[in-house]
């Protein structure tokens, strides 16, 4: 399946953008949008399509590195915070306390954007590394020139959109409201029936803050609006009124299905085989050099969504985080710019028989 037919290669020059492109159709998209319910996809620029899509429980961003990967991609990371910034303020706008953001991208490309991201309210959570390993670099690395070790990774790193109250982050929120009672903080501890978590972990203005679960937040919550001083009630309110319950406590945090036997270190090797999309003339050439692992995209919108949760993938390529979310019964909606890609990419969302995936996860 994975076989598409070129109809023309083109030769482009080295030093324009998009150096890695290998083919380009003659035939232009029949139309700028294709659905079938769950998976949509639109041709044309993303940002002209996040105020159309439903708010994502998670993103799958595998936009411009710096590399001239693909025609707009810029020639260097400095030009990057300046590409991602629309993107993000698109995301920011649609996103909710629920959304994950998974930030593909090489380790200089992340540094770069990482302020952008923290400015619009995404908070880092984790820097995962995909390993390619010595089969990304096989043969091709001269020792004796290079002046570096050679590069065989590629950054995936997670972020949640930071929910407020009352224009807080939920951590100085939480410490503001004990604050506010007049109680003295190890009483936090009490009411959780805990020795020191409490202060420790949840009213920590620290990297060792954890948002409680939402069984302490109750707790925490009950303590406070009974022993606590009656001016300044309610406590842990959003309303003025009422303390938050258990249920809209949850609701303000994204979902993580840590499964097992998997650590920030995906080694995997690079695409290959009937998992990568190749022209069926021209000597089987590979149409995209971005394509991404389709089991990593799944481990990915596994851990961070529920099925029929909505997934978006903002710069499509040949849709490989759209095809993941199909395959788990996660909805989508994604956007591609090329119209070589678009076409392929949705030659493959439709075709019946898809690759094989390498591994699955479980628990
Ligand atoms: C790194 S590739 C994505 C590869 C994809 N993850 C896959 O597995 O096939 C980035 C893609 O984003 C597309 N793109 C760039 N800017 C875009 C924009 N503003 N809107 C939609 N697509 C865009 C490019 O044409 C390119 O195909």
């Amino acid at each position: 399946m994975s076989e598409i037919s070129a109809v023309k290669s083109k030769v482009i020059p080295p030093s324009t953008v998009g150096r890695g492109k290998v083919l380009s159709l003659e035939t232009l998209p029949s139309d700028n949008y294709w659905s079938d319910g769950d998976t949509t996809v639109y041709f044309g620029d993303s940002l002209d399509f996040y105020n159309k899509w439903s708010s994502p429980t998670v993103i799958v961003s595998d936009g411009a590195y710096g590399i001239l990967g693909f025609e707009g991609d810029t020639s260097d990371h400095l030009e990057l915070p300046k590409w991602y910034e629309p993107h993000i303020e698109g995301w920011s706008n649609a996103a909710t306390a629920r959304t994950t953001l998974w930030f593909w991208n090489s380790e200089i490309g992340w540094a770069s954007v990482h302020p952008v991201l923290e400015r619009y309210g995404w908070r880092y959570v984790n820097a995962n590394v995909w390993n390619k390993g010595m089969a990304h670099i096989a043969g091709n690395v001269n020792t004796a020139k290079i002046r570096r070790f050679p590069v065989v990774t590629e950054m995936c790193v997670q972020y949640v959109f930071e929910p407020r109250i009352d224009d807080l982050p939920i951590k100085q929120w939480l410490y503001r409201e004990w604050k506010r009672t007049g109680l003295p903080f190890n009483k936090a501890n009490e009411a959780c029936g805990v020795k020191d978590v409490a202060v420790r972990k949840y009213l920590d203005q620290g990297h060792l803050w954890y948002y409680p679960p939402p069984q302490m937040f109750v707790l925490m919550a009950e303590y406070a609006n009974r022993y606590g001083n009656p001016e300044g009630l309610p406590y842990f309110s959003r309303n003025g009124k009422n303390p938050m319950t258990f249920d809209e406590w949850e609701a303000m945090r994204s979902t993580f299905n840590c499964p097992i036997g998997f650590t920030n270190v995906w080694d995997r090797n690079p695409l290959k085989g009937a998992e990568r999309i190749t022209t069926s003339t021209n000597g089987g050439k590979v149409v995209h050099l971005n394509q991404k692992p389709l089991d990593l995209m799944k481990l990915i919108i596994e851990a961070s969504s529920k099925p029929n949760d909505v997934v978006w993938e903002p710069f499509g390529g040949l849709f490989s985080a759209s095809l993941a979310a199909k395959q788990t019964g996660r909805l989508s909606f994604a956007g591609e710019i090329d119209p070589t890609y678009f076409q392929l990419g949705l030659q493959r969302l439709k075709s019946p028989i898809q690759p094989a995936l390498d591994y699955s996860i479980t628990g």
